[in-house]
């Protein structure tokens, strides 16, 4: 890992998680999860014709933990201005070719239930498994629940 690559994430998380959901890792965070040979990542600028040079040109970033053949997605970001132009999808794509050649069958993730998100892992064929009621007990409004998803590679 590099610090660039910590400066990229760090640049789209500070901008990416709304603060009312707690859902934003610190640099210490990422930099202790960047360190294990099982965390993986993919970082992509707005362009994707040009890959990223500096840090503040990362548009989105993907991290991901493998474990016995199968990943989970522990993150997925997209900064504000560069949203709906299909960086989050490419982000995706990107992160389960990655996951597929590593020889991983399966992504799962989680997420808050309501968060838009939803839409895009339906798209890339994410079928919901499972939920945890009341799981997310920090967020604004109350207890809310987590949804997990999986898709098989
Ligand atoms: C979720 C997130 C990564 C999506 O990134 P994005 O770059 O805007 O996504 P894309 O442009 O690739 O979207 C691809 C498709 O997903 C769906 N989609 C994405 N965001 C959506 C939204 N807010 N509402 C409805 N559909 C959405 C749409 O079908 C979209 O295609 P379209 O724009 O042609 O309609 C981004 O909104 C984000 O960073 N959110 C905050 C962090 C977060 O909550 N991460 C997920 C944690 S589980």
């Amino acid at each position: 890992m590099t610090d660039d690559t910590l400066d990229a994430i760090m640049h789209v998380m500070e901008q990416a998680f709304d603060p009312a959901y707690g859902e934003a890792w610190n640099r210490r965070q990422v930099g202790d999860a960047l360190t294990l040979a099982n965390t993986h990542c993919v970082i992509v600028g707005a362009d994707p014709a040009r890959p990223w040079r500096d840090p503040r040109d990362a548009a989105g970033f993907a991290m991901l933990r493998e474990a016995v053949g199968e990943e989970e997605l522990l993150l997925l970001a997209v900064s504000p201005g560069h949203r709906r132009k299909g960086v989050g999808r490419r982000l995706l794509e990107q992160a389960m070719a990655q996951a597929q050649a590593r020889g991983s069958a399966h992504v799962f993730l989680e997420m808050r239930d309501g968060n838009p998100a939803e839409f895009l892992y339906r798209a890339l064929g994410f079928e919901q498994i499972g939920r945890r009621p009341g799981y997310y007990r920090g967020a604004v409004g109350g207890p809310l629940d987590a949804v997990t998803f999986a898709k098989r590679l």
